[in-house]
């Protein structure tokens, strides 16, 4: 199996996890977009999504699915018992990397929002500690030196994504470099330094559910309590 296909079996499995009749939160990327096909063909039971990018917010309208303000949402009491998207790294503790689409933000507020968080992943995601891929983190634009520089000052290497700008008008600076062994201690960090939007660790809310795409079938891992 190539790895496209991968990514679809691991969305295919996501549509068990779903409660029908409520509503779905997706995030964004090659293996969601599978995900927004796939439950195009369930739409009856979906009574709406809501959307983490424009990019998914498009697509989900273009598969007939309704995309709901995550505002008139939570004000009206609704729940959000699931929340799907896909990762750039997934560890064993199920902490992960994310914003190799530039999504981050508003997929940490959906993750946020959500009763459960369900990861979408082919096995190439897994790894034992986070950091091979270069870790996204959303900024101020006026604030992209001074938060480059205390990158560099914990010994990573920050490059801007060029002619990118995010869904909130910010800027991504793509951190390689890092070899992290403590994603929770990490995002707390970064995340306190003025013009910091959002770093892309999920870890102090990573997954509850992996599932996790191989030559062998879907494996499911699911967070560790207490
Ligand atoms: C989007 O901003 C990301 O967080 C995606 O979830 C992540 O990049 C995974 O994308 P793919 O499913 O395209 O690999």
């Amino acid at each position: 199996m190539n790895q496209d296909a991968l990514k679809r079996a691991a969305a295919e499995a996501a549509l068990a996890a779903l409660h029908p009749g409520e509503i779905v939160g997706v995030g964004t990327g090659s293996t969601v977009n599978h995900f927004i096909e796939l439950l195009a063909g369930i739409r009856d039971r979906v009574p709406g999504a809501v959307s983490s990018s424009q990019a998914s917010t498009e697509r989900l309208l273009r598969h007939g699915i309704a995309v709901l303000d995550l505002n008139e949402v939570i004000a009206a009491g609704r729940p959000i018992p699931v929340y799907v998207d896909g990762a750039d790294e997934i560890d064993p503790s199920l902490a992960m990397i994310k914003g190799g689409g530039g999504a981050l933000t508003r997929e940490k507020i959906l993750a946020a929002a959500a009763g459960s968080f369900v990861c979408i992943v082919d096995r190439s995601k897994c790894v034992d500690v986070l950091g091979r891929f270069p870790l996204p983190v959303e900024v101020v634009p006026m604030a992209r030196e001074l938060v480059a520089a205390s990158i560099r000052a914990i010994g990573g290497e920050p490059c801007l994504r060029e002619g990118f700008v995010t869904d909130n008008g910010n800027l991504i600076l793509d951190v390689a470099g890092l070899e992290i062994r403590d994603p929770l201690g990490l995002e707390r960090t970064i995340n306190q330094w003025p013009g910091v939007v959002t770093v892309g660790l999920f870890a102090a809310r990573g997954a509850d559910l992996a599932l996790v795409a191989g030559a062998g079938g879907i494996e499911r891992r699911e967070r560790s309590r207490g």
